[in-house]
């Protein structure tokens, strides 16, 4: 762990300071400065806090929103809400997994992408849907889905 990474966890837990019930926000906040939790992340986070590593890890792998790992530079966030899983978003994501050659919520050994399966993204009028970074992509198909992906490669 290099020191800006130190600095970073450092000034956010000041931020946080003298509040109780802070360890999720906490935790959150690192998470969106770093893209992930490393081990060392975590070590140091208790060292800082005194909150023991065992706590720390509990949350960290109980809530579905934490990464232990790095992300891609590209994160895919495919939507399996309710109207977007009954327009086919299975299939969605079967076409990206299958194109990137991944796991389910995986990430490319380049570090290129990574593909999380989330609940409603806010837009079911455009189901199946789904983001790439901060962009909104709607009313997919197979087909269409792998030409968005050529365009990040
Ligand atoms: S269910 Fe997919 S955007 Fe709402």
């Amino acid at each position: 762990m290099n020191v800006s990474e130190i600095d970073i966890i450092d000034l956010t837990i000041r931020e946080f300071e003298g509040k109780k019930g802070v360890l999720i926000p906490l935790l959150q906040k690192v998470q969106e400065k770093l893209g992930f939790l490393s081990n060392k992340t975590i070590r140091e986070i208790s060292k800082q806090t005194s909150i023991p590593v065992s706590v720390i890890y509990g949350v960290v792998t109980f809530y579905t929103q934490f990464r232990t790992k790095p992300i891609g530079k590209n994160l895919i966030r495919v939507c399996h809400g309710t109207a977007c899983h009954v327009a086919n978003a299975p299939k969605i994501s079967e076409a990206i997994y299958t194109e990137l050659g991944i796991e389910p919520n995986g990430t490319t050994e380049d570090l290129k992408f990574t593909v999380e399966e989330v609940a409603c993204l806010g837009c079911c009028s455009l189901a199946p849907a789904m983001m790439i970074n901060e962009k909104t992509y709607g009313r997919l198909t197979p087909a269409k889905t792998r030409k968005i992906l050529d365009t990040y490669r």
